[in-house]
């Protein structure tokens, strides 16, 4: 099995509501490690470069807004096939069609505040982590 890097970014839902050591436990009890983490305030600008493929979409505008209103945290995780294990223990993008033990079956009800974002690929893994993070980082 393959070591991967994923990056992981806690909403700013996820700060608001105080859940962000409840999140953690979840990634900390599958075998994934955190090796860097940070706290920021998106700016405009990074929400719509971050998201950019979703530019044309009709929710980028609130996506952009919600990004942006309120700190959130990036990470990223380490471990054997790290993008698809974090997918898995995220659950489906629309939390309603989330299963139950996942992050988003059990702390979200809204696909616009999803409480948790996950590289979906290894490409785009090393596209997201380098936007947030120096290599220096990785520890
Ligand atoms: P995320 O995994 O961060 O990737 C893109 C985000 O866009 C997604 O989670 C959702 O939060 C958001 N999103 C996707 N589809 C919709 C939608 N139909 N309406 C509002 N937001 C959406």
């Amino acid at each position: 099995m393959a070591i991967e890097r994923t990056l992981s970014m806690l909403k700013p839902d996820a700060v608001k509501n105080n859940i962000t050591g409840k999140i953690n436990s979840y990634i900390e009890s599958s075998e994934l490690k955190i090796i860097a983490q940070k706290m920021m305030l998106l700016t405009k600008k990074q929400a719509e470069l971050f998201y950019e493929i979703h530019k044309d979409r009709s929710f980028f505008l609130e996506l952009v807004e919600f990004m942006t209103s309120g700190p959130v945290i990036v990470q990223v995780l380490v471990g054997e096939n790290a993008v698809s294990k974090y997918r898995q223990i995220m659950g489906a993008t629309d939390p309603k069609q989330a299963e139950k033990g996942t992050i988003r079956g059990d702390f979200a009800d809204d696909i616009s505040e999803n409480r948790v974002h996950g590289s979906d690929s290894l490409e785009n893994a090393r596209k997201e982590i380098a936007f947030f993070f120096a290599e220096c980082e990785l520890v």
